[in-house]
């Protein structure tokens, strides 16, 4: 304030006025005394004229114009703008709020700048593809999770009309009923990405204005493939049960009829029936077993009983049961277990494991093959292995072994007694060991099992 009242306009003005003073003096030195009164009063009220006016200009109209300045400012949308130095007065009072006002305006700015921030987050990191459409079918929207369902970048559908851009006929029905029905919308279709076959879930969404009008449709696209995945396994499994379960029943229902029908007359005939009955009861049973024991690994609250135990001891329990079946087909079996190994397992479930991969040993290692089990340690975990120089599993058949009822040569490991489920059970125990199973084979030469039970 105090420096503009030196201001370049001022000490021109004053200068001027002084100017005329003196020009006036020579005319003033001739007239007569009421002459040079009234002459003086003149001036005098000039002077004071010209102060007050400077004094009108500097209070209200120059804040005034700093204030429309800063306005116009604001108005374009730069909310830093602000009135410095403000006047004290009505005009200050003016220039104050016009501050305050700026300030809150750029808040507000910040504020929507960041929810504008966190929107866009959260939309890009949705796990579901998005796309907003408008009432017209231009896209506005497509997020990153759409992006890299269907490939191509944003650009190549922002501003472009639907049926233009997604390329899939489903899609476009799914927009159109959206938009017709004013309701949402319900699809699936599928994909086939680098030969593996995606299912996605599309549902169209109206999207309305507060007076219920019709502004346009969001699509979201879910990644259902594990959930389908999970479904076929399920209807597969239930398929395989019955399968498996039939088998044996017809031929129990067979060969009961046919002693019913007479045959139990004779004698042989009737002991051979009858073992066939109890073979495949056996064999029933045996599935349920399994069958049993895979829905007890798999229920949520399926829990280990946890113990510190010997492992050399746990091997010397199992391997007298094999003893005699590898006899029988004059299989060498052999143990190497370095001694004093123990480890942290689920007793009954190590066993199992063993079990399982013993008994697969030797039914599929001919006669005068062999048989070895090691144990031994590693940093992390107790190793088991159990190698034997059968029949081998051809190599396109490895990665579905662990697969319930999956049996390379049906007929043959049917003959076996086998239901298919034994390594899909060992498979199930790692699991919830924490641990590992892997597998080497050569077709005709044999089979190596190696399993990892974690110390910890
Ligand atoms: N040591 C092995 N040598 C060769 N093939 C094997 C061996 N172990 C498993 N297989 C193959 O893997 C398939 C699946 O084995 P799995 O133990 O799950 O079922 P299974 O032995 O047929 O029946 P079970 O449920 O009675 O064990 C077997 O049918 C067999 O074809
Ligand atoms: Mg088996």
């Amino acid at each position: 304030m105090k420096k503009s009242l030196f201001s370049k306009p001022l000490i021109s003005y004053i200068i001027g006025i002084f100017l005329i003073i003196f020009a006036t003096g020579a005319v003033i030195s001739q007239l007569t005394s009421e002459y040079i009164i009234l002459f003086s009063v003149l001036i005098i009220e000039f002077i004071v004229l010209i102060i007050m006016l400077l004094h009108v200009f500097e209070k209200y109209v120059k804040p005034i114009k700093a204030a429309t300045k800063t306005v116009d400012k604001l108005v374009k949308g730069n909310y830093r703008a602000r009135i410095h130095h403000p006047e004290i007065g009505s005009v200050g009072e003016l220039s104050r709020k016009i501050n305050i006002l700026a300030r809150n305006l750029s808040e507000l700015s910040f504020q929507e700048e960041m929810q504008e921030k966190q929107l866009v987050t959260v939309i890009d990191n949705t796990q579901s593809g998005l796309v907003l459409i408008d009432e017209k079918g231009y896209v506005h929207l497509v997020n990153r999770k759409f992006i890299s369902m269907f490939g191509k970048n944003p650009r190549d559908y922002v501003g472009y009309l639907y049926y233009d851009v997604l390329e899939n006929e489903r899609i476009h029905q799914t927009v159109q009923q959206t938009f017709l029905y004013e309701k949402t919308v319900k699809t699936s279709i599928t994909q086939t990405k680098e030969l593996e076959k995606k299912y996605i879930e599309i549902v169209g969404a109206p999207i309305f204005n507060e007076k219920k009008m019709l502004k346009g449709a969001v699509l979201v696209f879910y990644d259902i493939t594990e959930l389908k995945k999970l479904e076929i396994m399920r209807k597969d499994f239930v398929a395989n049960v019955s399968h498996e379960l039939k088998t044996p029943i017809t031929s129990i229902k067979g060969f009961a009829e046919t002693l019913l029908d007479g045959a139990a007359k004779e004698q042989e005939t009737r002991e051979k029936f009858l073992a066939i009955i109890f073979e495949e009861s056996k064999r029933l049973n045996l599935l349920i077993d399994d069958l049993l024991t895979l829905s007890k690994l798999e229920k949520d609250e399926f829990r280990l009983h946890v113990t510190e135990v010997n492992a050399a001891e746990l091997l010397r329990d199992i391997i007298p049961m094999f003893k005699q079946r590898a006899e029988n087909k004059q299989i060498q079996l052999s143990v190497n277990v370095e001694q004093g190994l123990s480890m942290k397992v689920d007793a009954d479930r190590f066993k199992q494991v063993i079990i399982n991969l013993l008994a697969n040993a030797i039914s599929y290692t001919p006669e005068h093959g062999e048989i070895t089990v090691t144990m031994d340690e590693t940093d992390q975990s107790i190793h088991v292995s159990v190698a034997d120089t059968g029949i081998g599993i051809p190599q396109d058949a490895l990665p579905r072994i662990f697969e319930r009822f999956y049996r390379v040569d049906k007929t043959r490991s049917r003959n076996t007694g086998g239901t298919g489920l034994g390594l899909a059970i060992v498979k199930h125990i790692m699991e919830v060991h924490g641990g590992k199973i892997t597998v080497d084979s050569e077709l005709n030469k044999g089979t190596t099992f190696h399993v990892y039970f974690p110390k910890a």
